[in-house]
């Protein structure tokens, strides 16, 4: 009998490491310890044993049982812990650097955004921000547009669905809500949050019903810039943009103001640029940006008294400044996210 466990032992400790399932494992306990296994059948031999040998016996058998059930118990815990790392997969080493040493890059249209703001912020501007989805009032009553100015129109501007709700939009009942068609919106609800000085730029993506081409976009950027307080005057605006002009085109670059119209600002201009540093651009003047002498009615709309204060605003889109920076000639290549064009900006 003695023997005999011995060999079973023996034959459980050989077998026991090469398991690699838990069916495999159970197919051969059952080997053991089964109905039929060797484990079992060598206890009902206890029967034949002489009454006096049977202590003996007995204690073989239970140390016998104990030493096989604690060689089951290790291939349980060595297949649970196989389990576990399979489902945990490959160790991870978060020391370890970055697959992808390639860093990403800003969008060029980001970059020249950024170029701007910086250089108005060194200047004292700070940066403004409002909604996109906007009402009739911010985007054209407060800025004096009159109700039957083509921006107004259908058309030209994405308007939404009566029923839609905004909640962080309020509007009156009998108003539209649209998608902002310029950043000009970011000049009123600065003036009501806050009394003069203000001195902000607002860039953000405007919207309009445009096919696209070359030159437009139904969604693009602007920067909006607006200086309020007691004495500013038309030379400070002129100085100011010289100053803007001349930083992002070089110091050859010359500007001049040319005589427009804005219903939110008077007098009203159209400011061109002019630089030998262009290339293909080179010694031609080309219109930027819109600015002005904000007009009384916008301080009127927002309950700022023009007889105190005066101020001046312009806007520009910054497609038109990224264009001509970096040389392209289709505003499209800005959206189509097509790497080839990307790279040569990173
Ligand atoms: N909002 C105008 C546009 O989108 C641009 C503009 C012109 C902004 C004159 C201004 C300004 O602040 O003074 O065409």
């Amino acid at each position: 009998m003695q023997e005999e466990l011995k060999a079973i032992l023996a034959g459980v400790r050989e077998t026991v490491p090469n398991i690699q399932s838990r069916a495999e494992f159970e197919s051969f306990k059952a080997t053991i310890s089964g109905p039929k296994g060797t484990l079992t059948n060598a206890m009902k031999g206890m029967g034949k044993v002489p009454k006096e040998d049977k202590p003996a016996i007995g204690k073989l058998i239970n140390e016998a049982k104990t030493a096989i059930n604690a060689e089951f118990e290790t291939v349980l815990e060595r297949l649970e812990a196989a389990e576990i790392a399979a489902k945990l997969g490959p160790a991870i080493d978060p020391t370890l650097p970055g697959p992808d040493l390639n860093r990403g890059a800003l969008h060029p249209i980001a970059q020249v955004r950024e170029e701007m703001v910086n250089l108005f912020r060194r200047i004292g501007f700070s940066v403004a921000e409002a909604t996109e989805v906007e009402t009739e009032h911010y985007c054209f009553d407060a800025l004096n547009i009159p109700s039957d100015h083509p921006a107004r129109d259908m058309q030209d501007s994405y308007y939404l669905p009566d029923a839609l709700e905004v909640s962080n939009v309020s509007k009156h009942a009998d108003e539209k809500y649209l998608l902002r068609t310029h950043t000009s919106t970011v000049q009123i609800r600065t003036m009501l949050q806050q009394q003069p000085p203000v001195r902000i730029v607002a860039p953000g993506r405007c919207f309009r019903r445009d096919t696209p081409d070359a030159t437009h976009s139904a969604n693009f950027h602007q920067i909006e810039g607006l200086y309020v307080d007691k004495h500013v005057t038309l030379l400070d605006l002129k100085a100011t943009l010289d100053h803007f002009v001349k930083t992002i085109f070089g110091p050859k670059a010359k500007t001049r103001l040319r005589p427009s119209f804005f219903p939110f600002t008077e007098p009203s201009f159209e400011m061109d640029f002019y630089s030998p540093d262009l290339g293909k651009l080179s010694n031609k003047w080309l219109e930027i940006m819109g600015c002005g002498m904000v007009d009384p009615e916008v301080f009127k709309a927002v309950g700022i008294d023009p007889d105190s204060y005066t101020g001046y605003a312009f806007g520009m889109g910054i497609e038109r400044i990224a264009m001509i920076l970096q040389g392209v000639d289709d505003i499209r290549y800005y959206y189509q996210n097509d790497v080839r064009f990307l790279k040569q900006f990173a």
